[in-house]
């Protein structure tokens, strides 16, 4: 493993790092391979950027794997992306657990094909008492689809009169999504690979004071090193959450 960046003021980590891991079919289509190979190269990639935000002691990383849209894509692509994350959980678990990683899923994996299910359950169950980095994955998560979520549930509150409408604040919200389930606190920054300059359904609530990076770097080519870049822009940005600083 290449030395940490001296440029990153290791007191000033980010607490929590989301990424959208895009530009996987192109970094493939590129080299004439099939839009799957581009997958396994993220994943390789991903593996990757797990290890370091542990080292750089990171306490969040939240990776956008698979979005409620992404069933638009053809079978054979859906089947290729959910068997890697059976790779993945097969090759990494043991890792991950002896690194004191901890796997959070974001989203209704509950839909998954029933072998990624298995291996998601089996991540999700053997890293629960595990407290350094907490790894987020996002699979078949959608922003949307969290807020309906979570506006259903304070309807129920406010059905059993548990809660008042007027009692709605932002806490409550935040508490009500997916993220405030898993006590996951807002990112400090948000990282997209691949050029578009979107969210796609991503966070959308919890990004509001983000940091936002994008870079034209496709996801398989996003190595420990460009990743240490985006944490020094982060450090180097003035950050005024609506107030001032000076
Ligand atoms: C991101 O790469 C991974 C997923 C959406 C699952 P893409 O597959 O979207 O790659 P591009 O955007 O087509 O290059
Ligand atoms: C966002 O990428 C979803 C993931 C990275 C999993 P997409 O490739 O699906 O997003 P769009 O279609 O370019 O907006
Ligand atoms: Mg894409």
């Amino acid at each position: 493993m290449t030395a940490v960046d001296t440029n990153i003021d290791m007191n000033r980590i980010p607490a929590h790092v989301a990424i959208i891991m895009d530009g996987n079919g192109r970094w493939a289509e590129k080299r004439k391979l099939p839009r799957v190979m581009g997958h396994n190269a993220g994943m390789k990639a991903m593996k990757e950027i797990v290890k370091r935000a542990s080292v750089l002691g990171i306490k969040h990383l939240t990776v956008y794997a698979f979005s409620t849209e992404n069933w638009k894509r053809t079978e054979e692509e859906v089947k290729g992306i959910f068997g890697l994350l059976v790779k993945y959980v097969d090759n990494e678990l043991k890792e991950l657990d002896e690194n004191n990683v901890k796997v959070n899923i974001l989203g209704d994996f509950s839909v998954i094909p029933g072998d990624a299910l298995e291996r998601v359950n089996t991540a999700i169950e053997r890293t629960k008492d595990n407290d350094g980095l907490v790894f987020n994955i996002a699979l078949n998560y959608g922003s949307r689809l969290e807020m309906i979520q979570a506006v259903r549930e304070i309807g129920e509150k406010v059905k059993k009169g548990e809660i008042a409408p007027e009692d709605v604040d932002e806490d409550l919200i935040s508490g009500c999504l997916m993220t405030g389930h898993l006590g996951i606190p807002d990112p400090d920054l948000l990282i997209r690979t691949s050029g578009e300059i979107r969210i796609s359904n991503f966070l959308m609530w919890q990004i509001a004071y983000s940091e936002m990076i994008f870079t034209d770097v496709l996801w398989p080519d996003f190595t420990p090193e460009k990743f240490e870049e985006a944490i020094v822009e982060f450090q180097s940005r003035d950050r005024r959450f609506g107030g001032r600083n000076k």
